[in-house]
Formats: C-alpha cells, sequence, structure tokens
C-alpha cells in the first residue's frame, strides 16, 4: 500500500448515530486542517441497521458540537460485504463491532481490520465505550478517545502510506 494515491479508512459502530460517525467527523477535520483531503477517504457504518438512513443522536452533535464540529449532514448506514473491496483501513470501536467485522470479512481482506484505540487512545481503554444508554459524561469521553486516536491513525498512514 506505500506509495498509494489515496488511502480509505472505514470507522464502525453498532448503531453509525454515535461513535462512528463522529469517528468519522474528527479524523476528517484533522485531515483537511493538515492538507491531507484528496490523500485519504472517510466514511462510517453501523454493524446493525435499526437507524439507517438517521442523522447523529442529539447528544453527539452536541458534544462534538461543543468542540467546534458539526456532523447533522452525516447518516447512517449499514456496513456491507462491498465495504472489505473499498477500505484499506475498516476500524471498530470495540471488541464486538470487531467480532461482526471478522464474521463478515472475505478470506482474501487485504486491508487492516482492528479496534481503532490500537493507533493510540488511553493507556485505560481498548474500546471507545458505547454511550448510547449511558448518556452524559460518556459523550465527552467518546470525543476524548476518538481524539487521541485520531491522532495517532494519521501518524501512522503518514508513516506507512504518505511518505
Ligand atoms: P453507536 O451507539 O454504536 O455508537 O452508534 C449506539 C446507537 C444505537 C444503539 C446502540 C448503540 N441502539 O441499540 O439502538
Amino acid at each position: 500500500m506505500k506509495g498509494k494515491d489515496k488511502v480509505s479508512v472505514l470507522f464502525v459502530c453498532l448503531g453509525n448515530i454515535c461513535r462512528s460517525p463522529t469517528a468519522q467527523g474528527i479524523f476528517h477535520r484533522l485531515v483537511l486542517s493538515e492538507g491531507l483531503d484528496e490523500r485519504v477517504e472517510i466514511d462510517s457504518a453501523g454493524t446493525g441497521d435499526w437507524h439507517v438512513g438517521k442523522p447523529p443522536d442529539p447528544r453527539s452533535l452536541d458534544a462534538a458540537q461543543k468542540r467546534g464540529l458539526n456532523i447533522a449532514g452525516l447518516r447512517a448506514r449499514q456496513v456491507s460485504p462491498s465495504d472489505f473491496d473499498k477500505f484499506d483501513y475498516i476500524l471498530a470501536m470495540d471488541e464486538r463491532n470487531l467480532a461482526d467485522l471478522r464474521a463478515m470479512s472475505p478470506p482474501h481482506y487485504q486491508g487492516v481490520l482492528d479496534l481503532f484505540l490500537n493507533f493510540g487512545g488511553h493507556p485505560d481503554y481498548r474500546e471507545v465505550p458505547d454511550p448510547y444508554f449511558q448518556g452524559g459524561r460518556s459523550f465527552e469521553l467518546v470525543l476524548d478517545l476518538i481524539e487521541s486516536a485520531s491522532e495517532g491513525l494519521l501518524a501512522h498512514i503518514r508513516e506507512h502510506h504518505l511518505r
């Protein structure tokens, strides 16, 4: 993959209305700020289909807005088998998402299927905890973890693909 024109990243959670659209928005803002918009393609999806077509959860919209990020234009979609043909990185928010993705993944998948926080998170967290039934401060934690892992992911992509 080294020297490729473009690297593509898909963020995946359960509903695609809280964690993965937040990751899509935060990572996209970071990529834009580094002038790499033409080189890195970003999307998000959910393993479940309950919220397909819906905008992000209002609590995620609020938490992102507090950090100056507007993700209101995003719409939920479900992971599709063709995503394994399209994306170089498929990054799961938690172990359950990762297990579901592994079960879907074709044996020939050449990309990286991993937990997002393996690219840099917080020493106390391997997963981005599902905030949907938690509320309150859990939406801030989602942002904190995603901001930190996004920095690590972009550093990794620069190192491995964009040099
Ligand atoms: P997400 O959060 O996976 O971060 O989008 C959830 C959204 C909806 C549900 C669970 C988690 N749900 O059960 O409907």
